[in-house]
């Protein structure tokens, strides 16, 4: 099974960035620990973070290309703006699972839209960086 975990703008900048929000951990890290369950798991991880809105676009259309099984993405602030990313979703239909490590749904009025949500198969939301590994458990469910 092949599983493209795509992250938005300033998500590199974790452990650095708002912690009380964000947590303590660094991408760098977190990047590593997902490449380790992942081997774990035996699944084809493909990690890729872009502050550019038309490079995450790029990435969700390879993913189609490259015959991918899964999605992970947290498109970070283009969640509440980017109907190019929810075109560029709708276009590859690949089960997809959204996260955010914060709890969006008890921050600002702007962030309780999310262009993406009505197509992703999941959203998690608040849990932390352990998120991401909950997300991909729920694509792996899905493939059995
Ligand atoms: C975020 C929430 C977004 O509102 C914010 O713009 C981010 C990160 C999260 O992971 O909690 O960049 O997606």
């Amino acid at each position: 099974m092949k599983i493209y975990v795509i992250n938005g703008p300033n998500l590199n900048m974790l452990g650095i960035r708002e912690p009380d929000l964000y947590g303590h951990t660094g991408y760098r890290e977190l990047a590593e620990e997902l490449a380790r369950y992942a081997e774990e798991k035996r699944i084809e991880l493909v990690l890729y973070q872009s502050n550019h809105e038309g490079d995450l676009v790029d990435k969700i259309q390879e993913a189609y290309f490259k015959k991918c099984d899964g999605i992970v993405i947290n498109p970070g602030a283009y969640t509440h703006t980017s109907i190019a990313l929810l075109d560029a979703l709708k276009a590859v239909g690949i089960p997809t699972v959204e996260v955010h490590i914060s709890d969006v749904s008890r921050r600002e009025a702007f962030r309780q839209t999310s262009y993406i949500r009505p197509v992703c198969v999941a959203s998690i939301i608040g849990h932390g960086t352990k998120g991401y590994f909950e997300a991909m458990d729920i694509l792996m469910k899905g493939r059995v």
